[in-house]
């Protein structure tokens, strides 16, 4: 793009050149910011997005579930032996998605640093360090953690670990990558500007890691280690048990590339996916998008058929990593309110439609899944609100008689 008139033109095609509407009051280095993010907006892509954005249809699919491995039911240690051996060997790295914003949490820096109540002010990003602690006690070896960042949150994040000294974790086992992101679009579909100077961005969705992890160099820097088993968890858990001998030795034995944990719902109701296999694959569906008759659907004994819960727990073979990497994922829209630019070049509140892939999407490449299923008090505390459910009192609640009913 030579000039700002060949950008225009190239605008024009996409029935975008109000892109520009403010660029002549903008500074040189704001002209160049602005011409830079225009650059790496794909439009063809987003109008895809915008023409295609539609909820899960139950009745183009077949759906049927999956039974699942209930934790309370295994019998002997087999798994357990087999899942040892391979964290020792150094088979299994951890991750966390922390590229979310926490915005029901009405928090506004990264979810990992909120600081809670415990013992000590401990922030969420340091209990996941206190469970690496604890497998290194357990198993003699540092657990790589992988952290994933957006473009929002990524320096703050770091800072913080560095401040922190990275809560007392080797450093060199603390890998960061940050995830994608893309333009929010207004009711219309088009591009929504920040300002004047800024076109509005959103991370692309916990989905996003599948790429990130292509793209950042993560799935080259596990397979140098030796990494066969990646664990990903939601960063908002501060239960989340990833180093977990049983599961990793679940897949090993019965050879399957994708596992993942699920807690039993005690009613239809709860804002968490369930799982289910669409058209013989595996998959979530997540809560806003589960029709009724299938939430409430009952076999014989009264039990949910649909009743396992996905709490954002998943174990990923790095071959299976690989194959979803160069997958085009399905994107969902969710419309939401934000603060845009206007025609009129002033700030206002308005309808925007942001993207976001979400992680069970990849499932589907799986050729099979292992649902196991476990106690939920055990591994489920997880942060999403100030107030009402699964908020921070609750989470510290679970967390503290969690760690009674250890010692
Ligand atoms: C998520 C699950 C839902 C599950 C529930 C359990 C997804 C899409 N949904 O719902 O099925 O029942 O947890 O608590 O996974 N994140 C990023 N980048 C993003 C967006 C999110 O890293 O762009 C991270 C968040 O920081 C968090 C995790 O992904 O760690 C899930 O966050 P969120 O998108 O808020 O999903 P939930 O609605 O909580």
């Amino acid at each position: 793009m030579k000039n700002i008139d060949e950008m225009r033109e190239y605008l024009k095609k996409y029935d975008a050149e109000y892109l520009l509407n403010f660029y002549d009051e903008l500074n040189d280095s704001e002209k160049e910011g602005l011409i830079n993010q225009i650059k790496q907006i794909d439009f063809k892509y987003m109008k895809e997005l915008y023409n295609t954005k539609a909820m899960f249809n139950m009745e183009e699919n077949k759906i049927t579930s999956i039974p699942a491995i209930d934790k309370n039911k295994l019998n002997d240690d087999t798994y357990e032996k087999s899942g040892i051996e391979e964290i020792k060997a150094g088979r299994l790295a951890v991750c966390s998605m922390a590229g979310g914003q926490g915005t029901r949490l009405g928090f506004n820096g990264p979810k990992g640093t909120y600081m809670l109540e415990l013992d000590k002010p401990t922030s969420i990003f340091e209990t996941i360090v206190i469970k690496l602690k604890e497998a290194y006690e357990k198993y003699g070896v540092l657990t790589y953690w992988y952290v994933m960042t957006s473009e929002q949150n990524d320096k703050e994040t770091q800072k913080f670990f560095e401040n922190n000294n990275f809560f007392g974790y080797d450093k060199e086992h603390i890998v960061f990558f940050k995830q994608g992101e893309l333009p929010l679009l207004d009711t219309n579909g088009k591009v929504v500007l920040k300002d004047k100077a800024d076109v509005f961005m959103a991370a692309d969705g916990n989905g996003g890691i599948f790429r990130a992890l292509g793209n950042r160099g993560i799935i080259a820097h596990m397979k140098e280690h030796g990494i066969k088993y990646l664990a990903i968890g939601n960063v908002d858990n501060i239960l989340i048990h990833m180093v977990d001998p049983i599961a990793v030795g679940l897949m090993k034995e019965n050879n399957m590339e994708l596992l993942s944990k699920s807690f039993m719902k005690p009613t239809p109701e709860g804002k968490w996916g369930v799982f289910c296999k669409v058209n013989g694959k595996p998959r979530v569906i997540e809560y806003i998008e589960t029709p009724r008759e299938l939430l409430e659907a009952r076999n014989e004994e009264g039990e949910l058929i649909y009743g396992d819960a996905h709490f954002g727990c998943n174990y990923f073979d790095v071959e299976l990593l690989e194959k979803i990497v160069t997958e085009k994922l399905p994107m969902h829209a969710a419309l939401k309110k934000n603060k845009g630019l206007n025609s009129d070049g002033e700030i206002e509140e308005m309808e925007t439609y942001k993207f976001e892939a979400f992680i069970f999407d990849g499932f589907s490449m799986a050729e099979d899944i292992i649902v196991f299923r476990v106690n939920r008090n055990d591994e489920f505390a997880p942060i999403k609100n100030k107030e009402g459910e699964e908020t921070p009192e609750s989470a510290i609640k679970l967390y503290k008689e969690f760690y009674k009913k250890e010692d």
